[in-house]
């Protein structure tokens, strides 16, 4: 009989500059999901890959005067490594410029023309090119992307459209008859009153204000959508359209799409749609889970906060750092990083708790029966519930697995090990040690410890790579020892070779030196090293005026932002909160302005913020970089800006 297959897939990420731990967040997941599979015996397909088209990697490359496909190969390549470094098992890396994924996405193109579920027209809009997405005048939110409130392009030219109205109908019945198609449901539900019941216009699906895309084969002066071409990488990458469609046959449709909640909609409107055009079944499964988020607004390196993944795993090694992403958010929800709360979480959960547990049981082993128990052995008071609690863990796990609950599941293995530390404290080993009468109770109190540590070893394989390869060979774990099958039963451990001490699973981390050491390799945040830098230069002063050399004035970063929202801050009559928008990211800046400025006259304003100015408390709210204002004796001007700009545009 052929085995079972499961095919699981991330998004494929835009190559538009350096991944950050965020990124990471999916991928890890998704690895933990096809591990778990294969452990079960599954036949896997793994997906994960690149999005390589579109105006916004144009632009880019543009500015670094290299062409797109030099562009994108080179952040390709360390993207690749990311995935290496993090241990991702994917089965397949696709590209969106590989030959035979532009092959099958013009053939799908071709097809839906010839149905006639793809027309020409003129379109007519508004597009956002960060998103990629277009917009109709009353889409907008006050004049911005309302996906990201960024500023959109006014856009009219000769396009092909996709008559993904025809589908509206039989999407909501797929919706409503599938409630688990998407997950979480309160996705579910947006999707379904936000945008499927006021009604779908037809999609524009092609573009000729820029050509780094797909040509339509048929009419070369289009390119096809990006998201046309993106989301078909999850049939193109198993060779549909190509001429070996085997694993197509095999893996379609997917188990489950995993995906971040801003693209939610993509994948349960568009993509079913495209499918249901093209006579497909749909996927099962999409998964919107939440954002990693930094205190204070999405992440960026100036938030004192180190998110470079290739840092952190070389830091901390790439068992905590995906264990903490796994562990730290409910899957679905938003959720904070930080460096603080990482290294908490490797000290308790993974020093304290599961290192020590190793490394006591183990040097037990070896101080009281020389690294092997004798086969006399007693049983006693608190070993059932011991083994109660083990035994049931390995079908807890799978329950909380299936429902990608990782975070629920990690909690679970951890009750687990608590249980099992919190054995030795009721069995006291080291007091029974003293009486040899005792010996036969020792024997199986310590066989008790190391059989816990085995099924927990073998369960923690989908999220950690590294770590139950050390406490195998610690504990002597034999092969037949660690199947995922074994973890269901209790007393398969035989210690038929001598445990031997190894090296500290995990070295316990000195939480205020470290985070020291942290905040040194934040270049806007170093205060420190840019005090020393002062002092070693000398200072130019010319009739009373300090001057400063262009390098100086280059290290202070000014940026426009936006005004989002504002409020008088509480028990003070000089303060104003200010929430501004720079660019991709949101800063909450503290002012001195109440007396000058009402909050409502700020909100939309455009102003000039310091942006790498070490973030300091004012009443005890963070301020993250300073509002230019130009001042005389009683009087305060905010510094706005002459004429459209984006925010997050530099000002120099
Ligand atoms: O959207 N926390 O690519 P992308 C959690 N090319 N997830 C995050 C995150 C964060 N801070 N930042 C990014 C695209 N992500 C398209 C996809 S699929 C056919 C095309 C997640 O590089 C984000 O939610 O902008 C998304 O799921 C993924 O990274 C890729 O984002
Ligand atoms: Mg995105």
């Amino acid at each position: 009989m052929s085995k079972k297959t499961f095919y699981i897939t991330t998004p494929i990420y835009y190559p538009s500059g350096k991944l950050h731990i965020g990124h990471s967040y999916t991928t890890v997941a998704a690895d933990a999901m096809a591990r778990y599979k294969r452990l079960q015996g599954y036949d896997v397909m793994f997906l994960t890959g690149t999005d390589e088209h579109g105006q916004k990697i144009q632009r880019v490359a543009a500015e670094n005067n290299i062409t797109p496909k030099q562009y994108v190969d080179n952040i390709v390549e360390g993207i690749k490594k990311l995935w290496d470094l993090m241990k991702i098992t994917n089965d397949k890396f696709i590209r969106t410029t590989d030959d035979y994924h532009v092959a099958a996405v013009q053939k799908i193109f071709k097809a839906l023309y010839d149905k006639g579920d793809i027309y020409k027209s003129e379109y007519e809009g508004w597009y956002c090119t960060p998103c990629e997405s277009f917009w109709t005048e009353t889409q907008l939110v006050d004049g911005n992307c309302p996906d990201c409130g960024r500023k959109v392009e006014k856009t009219r030219e000769e396009s092909y459209f996709f008559r993904l109205s025809k589908y509206q109908d039989r999407l909501i019945r797929h919706l409503e008859e599938n409630p688990d198609f998407i997950q979480p449901a309160s996705r579910r539900n947006e999707m379904i009153n936000n945008f499927l019941k006021p009604g779908l216009e037809d999609l524009c699906v092609s573009r000729t204000s820029f050509n780094w895309g797909v040509p339509v084969s048929f009419d070369e002066k289009h390119v096809v959508y990006v998201w046309i071409d993106a989301l078909s990488n999850y049939i193109t990458a198993l060779g549909y359209g190509s001429d070996n469609d085997e694993n197509f046959n095999k893996f379609w449709p997917a188990d489950v799409h995993l995906v971040g909640k801003e693209i939610v909609r993509f994948h349960t409107i568009i993509w079913p749609a495209m499918l249901m055009a093209l006579e497909l079944p749909l996927p099962k499964q999409v998964f919107g889970h939440g954002w990693l988020v930094l205190e204070g607004g999405k992440m960026s390196k100036s938030k004192g906060n180190v998110v470079d993944p290739v840092i952190l795993v070389d830091k901390y090694g790439v068992d905590a750092i995906r264990y903490f992403l796994l562990r730290e958010v409910p899957f679905g929800a938003d959720g904070v990083f930080s460096n603080e709360a990482l290294i908490s979480r490797i000290n308790s959960d993974l020093a304290n708790d599961l290192g020590n547990l190793v490394s006591r049981t183990v040097a037990m082993i070896n101080k009281y029966f020389n690294g092997s128990l004798p086969k006399e052995r007693q049983s006693g008071d608190f070993d059932e519930d011991l083994k109660s609690v083990l035994g049931n863990l390995k079908s807890r796990t799978e329950e909380l697995m299936d429902k990608l609950q990782f975070s629920t599941a990690l909690a679970e293995i951890w009750k687990a090990v608590s249980r099992t530390n919190k054995y030795i404290d009721e069995t006291m080993p080291w007091a029974l040690a003293k009486d040899e009468s005792n010996r036969a109770r020792l024997a199986e109190v310590l066989y008790n410890l190391a059989e816990s540590i085995r099924i927990v070893s073998v369960l923690i394989q989908p999220f950690m790579p590294e770590t139950p390869l050390k406490i195998w060979e610690q504990l002597a774990i034999s092969e037949e020892e660690r199947t995922w099958e074994s973890a269901g039963t209790w007393g398969v451990y035989s210690n038929k070779s001598p445990v031997k001490a190894g090296e500290v699973l995990f070295p316990r981390i000195d939480i205020a030196k470290e985070l020291e050491s942290l905040a040194n390799m934040i270049p806007s945040g170093d205060s420190k090293q840019q005090e020393k830098a002062k002092e070693s230069k000398a200072e130019e002063k010319v009739e009373g005026v300090q001057l400063i050399g262009i390098e100086d004035f280059g290290k202070v970063e000014l940026r426009v932002v936006k005004v989002l929202s504002c409020e008088k801050v509480e028990k003070s009559d000089k303060l104003l909160k200010l929430i501004v928008k720079c660019g991709e990211e949101q800063r909450q800046v503290v002012s001195g302005i109440a007396q000058y400025y009402k909050p409502e006259e700020l909100v939309g304003k455009k102003l000039i913020l310091v942006a790498n100015l070490k973030p300091a408390k004012l009443r005890g709210i963070e301020s993250q970089g300073m509002i230019l204002a130009a001042e005389e004796s009683e009087r305060l001007v905010l510094v706005t800006v002459d004429g459209d700009i984006a925010d997050g545009a530099k000002v120099r």
